[in-house]
């Protein structure tokens, strides 16, 4: 990128080199896979992206259950429990395939990680709806580590999850501070009342799938029986979207061979709770004030059993 000065690299790891690298973009830190060149580059080609009057996006901090919303979306806007040959990464925006989202045939279900401010600038002219789904911290941070743990790519983390929480807790891990990208969305909400935000609840999808996606039909306005929903509720239960990810998916980034031995993929465990196997008591209490601190005055009540 000619003209442009080269970003300061910032590298956060342990004492034990486990980390990443970062540079700093848009007041965000954006860990560096490739190059910062490329990283700036994938997101002008997102921020440009084409968008289309029946694109929906879901939006969501790593390892709220974004495989699973994409999923019910598309069997909603399908009509049928059909599960989608396609893997959600690729109409990830963000994800190192998403150029193809330019090729994906309509409706797209877009998705992505990214901060509200590196999405398509017509979002809100589109008014695209917009799915944001929340999960509670705890969970979120083992998921996310038993994902960057268990990886084979530059994603990759080897340390142990309590070296992993400190960087969790600094909000020095790809994707930043979880309560950061939270509070960044409920603003983005405030900001630009145009653009139509379903907020969820992993918890309540899971303790509540039918009335959860009976929610969701109503805001894509898709209009769909009882029945369907309840179809679609067990066609997207845990044991079944497991299954068809192995047996069915044309998968990207989450394929088997980029799995170390002995760890599970995306569809690793699927449970409210799971945190209380990982964390030690000292470790929760430090996460309890961690969350308290920085989720106040969000209004977030979040279930963690
Ligand atoms: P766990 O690692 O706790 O099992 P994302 O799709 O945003 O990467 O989130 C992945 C998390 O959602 C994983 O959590 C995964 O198991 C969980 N998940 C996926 N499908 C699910 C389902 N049908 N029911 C419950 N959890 C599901």
């Amino acid at each position: 990128m000619e003209g442009q000065q080269t970003p300061e690299i910032l590298d956060y790891r342990n004492a034990n080199g486990h980390g990443w690298s970062y540079y700093k973009h848009d007041g965000l830190l954006r860990p560096i896979f490739t190059t910062p060149e490329n990283d700036m580059e994938m997101i002008r080609k997102v921020q440009k992206l084409e968008l289309r009057d029946d694109d929906m996006m879901i939006a969501a901090y790593p390892k709220c259950g974004t495989h699973w919303l994409w999923e019910i979306v598309n069997m909603l806007r399908a009509g049928n429990t059909e599960y989608n040959k396609k893997s959600k990464e690729m109409a990830m925006l963000g994800a190192p395939k998403s150029e193809r989202a330019d090729e994906l045939p309509s409706p797209r279900i877009l998705n992505s990680h990214l901060y509200f401010r590196l999405l398509p600038e017509k979002m809100v002219e589109k008014k695209i709806k917009t799915i944001f789904i929340m999960r509670n911290p705890k969970d979120v941070s083992v998921s996310y580590y038993c994902m960057i743990n268990g990886m084979k790519t530059s994603f990759r983390f080897d340390g142990t999850y309590s070296e992993y929480l400190n960087l969790f807790f600094e909000g020095k891990i790809p994707g930043g501070a979880y309560a950061d990208y939270v509070k960044d969305w409920l603003q983005v909400k405030q900001d630009n009342p145009d653009l139509p935000v379903l907020t969820l609840f992993y918890e309540n999808l899971k303790k509540d799938p039918v009335r959860n996606i009976k929610t969701v039909a109503d805001f894509i306005g898709v209009s769909v029986s009882d029945e369907l929903c309840e179809q679609i509720a067990e066609a997207c239960s845990f044991k079944k979207l497991r299954t068809a990810d192995t047996d069915l998916k044309e998968h990207v980034v989450t394929a088997p061979e980029n799995w170390k031995e002995g760890h599970k993929g995306i569809f690793r465990k699927g449970e409210i709770g799971d945190w209380k196997n990982w964390i030690t008591v000292a470790e929760n209490e430090r996460f309890d004030d961690v969350i308290d601190r920085t989720f106040e005055g969000t209004g977030i009540v979040f279930t963690f059993e």
